[in-house]
């Protein structure tokens, strides 16, 4: 099939994997756009683009950043905010211009006028050329939780009590985590050039094998990647039952 799955022995070898994946792409094209993920999986690769900027001067100064997903109704400055983790993990310590950096806004009095603006701005940044992705562990993608159509586009979305319990952690309490997201659509995902799909994790291995050998269902919606022409799989195999 078209997946290319790259095995990784460890999260510290995936982390390395996915890092260098990013500096490549940056180097070869010093404005490129690039999707970017939030969640426990890229943490440690964001730790190592920030050594990599500190050691090698990589330079984000021309580069383009979309994040997948904002919750609706956390303040900017609400530590579990998107906007939050990426200023934390990554943008305070890059030379990105923050006019570069795209983030729903989940504070907007009109979301949907929010998601079609974001809408709007990939069609005149993008194409993004490499889009980062984590896995739930019901198959989502950014918030594209199981039915959502493949056709949608930025779009705002309830979430499953199993995705708020899974987010939990982050919070004080399960009733502080919010109840609704803003993410970019499976089509909107599709659009971008390149994929780089980060697994890691126990919780994922029934995902992982359903991504590879199920089938490809609104149902499970990871498994649309199976029809984009270049996806990259860093699968992180010390924390994957076998598959
Ligand atoms: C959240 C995010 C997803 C992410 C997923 C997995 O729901 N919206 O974009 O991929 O969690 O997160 P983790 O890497 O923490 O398992």
């Amino acid at each position: 099939n078209n997946l290319n799955i790259i095995t990784a022995e460890s999260y510290e070898t995936l982390s390395k994997m996915a890092s260098q994946f990013i500096i490549d792409e940056v180097n070869s094209k010093p404005n490129a756009t690039i999707g970017m993920a939030t969640g426990g999986t890229p943490l440690q690769m964001y730790q190592l683009l920030q050594e990599d900027y500190k050691q090698n001067g990589t330079s984000y100064c021309n580069v383009t950043t979309f994040n997948l997903d904002e919750y609706v109704g956390l303040a900017k400055d609400n530590p579990n905010s998107y906007y939050q983790y990426m200023k934390k993990h990554l943008f305070n310590h890059i030379d990105i211009e923050q006019n570069n950096v795209f983030i729903p806004n989940g504070e907007s009095k009109d979301l949907v006028e929010e998601c079609n603006l974001y809408e709007r701005y990939l069609l005149e940044k993008g194409p993004i050329d490499i889009q980062i992705l984590g896995l739930g562990s019901n198959g989502h993608i950014g918030f594209n939780e199981p039915g959502t159509p493949f056709s949608s586009k930025t779009h705002v979305v309830e979430l499953t009590d199993s995705t708020r319990k899974a987010n939990a952690r982050y919070f004080d309490n399960l009733d502080q985590v919010p109840t609704h997201a803003i993410t970019m659509g499976i089509d909107t995902i599709m659009r971008a050039k390149k994929i780089l799909l980060l697994v890691s994790g126990k919780n994922k291995s029934n995902a992982y094998e359903q991504l590879l050998h199920g089938k490809i269902s609104e149902q499970f919606p990871v498994s649309v990647l199976r029809n984009h022409p270049s996806v990259h799989i860093i699968a992180d195999m010390s924390s994957l039952e076998s598959v």
